[in-house]
């Protein structure tokens, strides 16, 4: 099979499976890939980066996968695809169909993609993403690995609570969304809420069994909405996202406390985790509860997915999109913002307005730079940590070494007990790093120390 052969290939398949012909850069990826090119050598002809040549060949072998009902992948594409064209050719001896990968018409497969298509949009009965955000693939960089991790288990392991945790700006909200996009078909219902704009557990139930139960079912009273709720769970398949929940946790507490009105949460979630259904509950949040790490993973299906920065070449790509000059200081400004998208944007956006479009300025500077926005985020980071936290914190901030527990106790006015648990619900809100050497020492990110000495030491 020639390369164009192949090429009419894969546009025919991808058209028929998302409407839109193959770019530029997915057919330089086809065809590397099919002269057996690495990731690296094809960003590197084509001068883009690995991720993004990844990300481009995830999409691509996701679409085969599906038009063709075969796994498939960068190792195996092209020996699939000859072996396929081996099987048809004897078919079409067989059955004399019209049917061949070359420019003849594809009636077979053009017909497949079509009824796989009509199956998986026939699949999905409701959806309501209204309030999720709208994600453009071309702008979405990186987490390649975190988007198998989700697919690997809600839809394999057919986990029932998947929590995805992280620092504000990290990118929760995004993946989730991502994920949804690439993977509707696959769930009867789909609903998307935050708990920012939810009044009570009682009027969320209402809504979510209004939504999922589409026959009219009498909502019963709110005693029993939970085991309506999960009569439900369990006869469809369901994904249902939770944005923001870090709403519900109280103030001034440990991380991960439900606020006294808000208390019944934690019964739903441990009662989603533990009853046999074959739903999935989403929970997005920047601080960490009990409920969402499973006691026994082996008894009920928990998991988590605590996100960090991203990676270098797609935190560069965001850079990209501000065409600031100095690309040689791109890599250190990730490096510095912790690959956190949104504390990029904020800084790109800085860099633009005030350095003339150079990062170099803005790093000769010297001085961390934390802007408003971000000091707001931190604001709202320390305003909710406990008395016990901000000791802690204000006592790491001031040292210019990673300290112990030993070197907290002898300086705060804390006992053991409370140290201890005040470094866990640091780490629950995803501000404190542990050094695990011989003796375990902590550190908060430079950032956050930085905001701590310019906005909070002095008080
Ligand atoms: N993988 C990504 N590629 C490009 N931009 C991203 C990515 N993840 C997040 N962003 C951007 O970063 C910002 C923060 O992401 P968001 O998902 O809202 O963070 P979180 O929910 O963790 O607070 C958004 O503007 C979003 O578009
Ligand atoms: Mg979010």
């Amino acid at each position: 099979m020639s390369i164009t052969e192949i090429l009419q290939f894969a546009d025919r398949l991808v058209f028929a499976h998302r409407g839109k012909h193959l770019d530029d850069i997915q057919e330089t990826v086809i065809k590397g890939v099919w002269q057996g090119k690495t990731y690296e050598n094809i960003a590197q002809e084509c001068n883009r980066s690995e991720s993004r040549i990844r990300d481009v060949g995830y999409q691509l072998w996701k679409t085969f996968s599906e038009s063709l009902g075969e796994d498939i992948n960068k190792s195996n594409f092209r020996s699939t695809i000859e072996r396929l064209q081996i099987q048809e050719k004897s078919s079409i001896c067989r059955t004399n169909c019209n049917f061949n990968f070359g420019s003849q018409t594809l009636y077979q497969y053009q017909k497949y993609s079509q009824d796989s298509q009509t199956k998986d949009t026939a699949k999905t009965t409701f959806q309501d993403l209204s309030i999720a955000p709208t994600i453009n693939p071309t702008y979405f960089y990186g987490r390649t690995k975190e988007l198998e991790i989700l697919s690997n288990y809600i839809l394999h392991q057919k986990t029932r609570l998947m929590s995805v945790l992280g620092l504000s700006g990290i990118g929760k909200t995004t993946l989730v969304k991502r994920f949804i996009d690439l993977n509707i078909p696959q769930f009867d219902v789909v609903i998307w809420r935050n708990l920012k704009l939810v009044k009570s557990l009682n009027s969320l139930m209402t809504d979510l069994l209004k939504k999922i139960s589409l026959q009219n079912q009498n909502i019963l009273i709110s005693d029993e909405q939970f085991t309506q709720f999960l009569d439900l769970l369990s006869r469809q398949k369901c994904l249902i996202v939770l944005d923001d929940v870090q709403n519900i946790f109280i103030s001034r507490k440990f991380a991960g406390q439900y606020q006294t009105q808000h208390t019944e949460y934690q019964n739903l979630f441990q009662a989603i985790a533990q009853t046999e259904h074959q739903s999935c509950v989403i929970l997005i949040s920047q601080e960490k509860a009990q409920e969402m790490t499973a006691l026994d993973r082996e008894l009920y299906p928990i998991q988590c997915l605590e996100l960090e920065g991203l990676d270098n070449s797609a935190g560069i790509e965001i850079i990209q999109e501000y065409k600031l000059q100095d690309r040689d200081y791109w890599l250190k400004l990730n490096n510095i913002y912790l690959g956190n998208p949104l504390y990029l944007q904020y800084i790109c956006t800085l860099i633009k307005d005030i350095f003339q479009d150079l990062a170099s300025q803005l790093i000769a500077e010297g001085n961390l730079i934390i802007t408003e926005e971000m000091k707001l985020l931190f604001d709202t980071s320390y305003q909710k940590m406990s008395d016990i936290e901000k000791q802690i914190v204000l006592k790491i901030s001031k040292s210019d070494e990673n300290l112990s527990i030993e070197d907290l106790k002898k300086s705060c006015s804390l006992s053991s007990i409370d140290i201890i648990n005040g470094l866990q619900s640091l780490k629950r809100r995803y501000l404190l790093n542990q050094i695990k050497t011989n003796n375990t020492l902590f550190s908060l990110s430079p950032l956050f120390k930085e905001y701590m000495k310019n906005f909070q030491m002095q008080n």
